[in-house]
């Protein structure tokens, strides 16, 4: 079955090249003809459609990649067909405002991660040859509503943060003397580490993370800085703006 990108930018970049990762033939891919498709179809040898409509003539399975506010507009009026399955990732963009039927559409929300197959991407509703898409970039996470989706999608900005927080702290380590590329590496898979011991760890987080401060200790005192400075309130505060915006943005805002 030919997967078509609708939209290659640099989410579509990140998650083609997860694909190729994953053993994906590039024969079987399709790119619509803007953005970064010429320069990535000659270097790779994706196909390049002659149009949007030639791209969803010729796919059985379409992501949609395009900016939230052209999403609409990019998939109005194309030749969608029963069977078809299109997989949108544009962010805060409700399924009733793509007007794909017959086909049937998807929400995902991957992460840059794609690329190096870690991408933790949450969908909805579970449609199996979506998730068996989604599944090569990384876990598939099947929700049960789309009120959910909105909610998860707040993550796919956490990874976000939680990039800047790793930069911070690697600057930090370095700016006290720790070479800079140690710094790097270090920060980064302190952050891995903390993710993975509560991802593989069944027990509950409050007890995990009190097995680790001990009172007077070097965590407890990070804390303290950290409460007296406002950030658990200014995190919650920052989750509360995105969902807000993802579930009031309406598409050309
Ligand atoms: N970046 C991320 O990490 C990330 C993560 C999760 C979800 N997302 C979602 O992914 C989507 C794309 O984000 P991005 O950062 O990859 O944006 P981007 O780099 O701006 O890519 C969007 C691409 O879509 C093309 N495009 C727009 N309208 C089109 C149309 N009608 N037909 C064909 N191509 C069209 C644009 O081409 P032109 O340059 O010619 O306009 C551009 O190349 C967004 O909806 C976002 O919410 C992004």
């Amino acid at each position: 079955m030919i997967l078509g990108i609708l939209g290659v930018g640099h989410l579509a970049t990140s998650m083609l090249t997860g694909l190729l990762r994953s053993g994906l033939d590039p024969a079987a891919i399709l790119l619509s003809p803007r953005g970064k498709a010429a320069e990535l179809a000659a270097r790779h040898g994706f196909g390049l459609a002659a149009d949007n409509g030639d791209l969803v003539r010729r796919a059985g399975i379409v992501l949609l990649a395009v900016r939230p506010a052209d999403a609409p507009d990019a998939v109005a009026a194309l030749p969608w067909r029963d069977g078809q399955v299109v997989v949108s990732v544009c962010a805060g963009v409700p399924l009733s405002r793509l007007a794909v039927a017959p086909a049937r559409a998807v929400r995902a929300m991957p992460l840059t991660a794609s690329e190096i197959g870690a991408s933790p991407t949450v969908c909805f509703p579970h449609i199996e040859e979506a998730r068996a898409l989604l599944d090569r970039l990384g876990p598939a996470i099947a929700l049960a509503s789309e009120a959910d989706f909105e909610v998860a999608t707040v993550s796919a900005a956490v990874y976000g943060w939680a990039q800047d927080l790793i930069r911070g702290a690697a600057e930090w380590s370095a700016g006290a003397g720790l070479d800079p590329e140690t710094a790097r590496r270090l920060t980064a898979l302190t952050f891995v580490a903390a993710g993975r011991q509560i991802a593989e760890n069944g027990a509950p987080m409050d007890r995990l993370l009190q097995e680790l401060v001990t009172p007077g200790g070097i965590t407890e005192r990070g804390l303290q800085v950290l409460a007296a400075r406002g950030v658990p309130g200014a995190w919650e505060e920052a989750c509360a703006a995105v969902l807000d915006m993802l579930t009031r943005q309406a598409p050309g805002n």
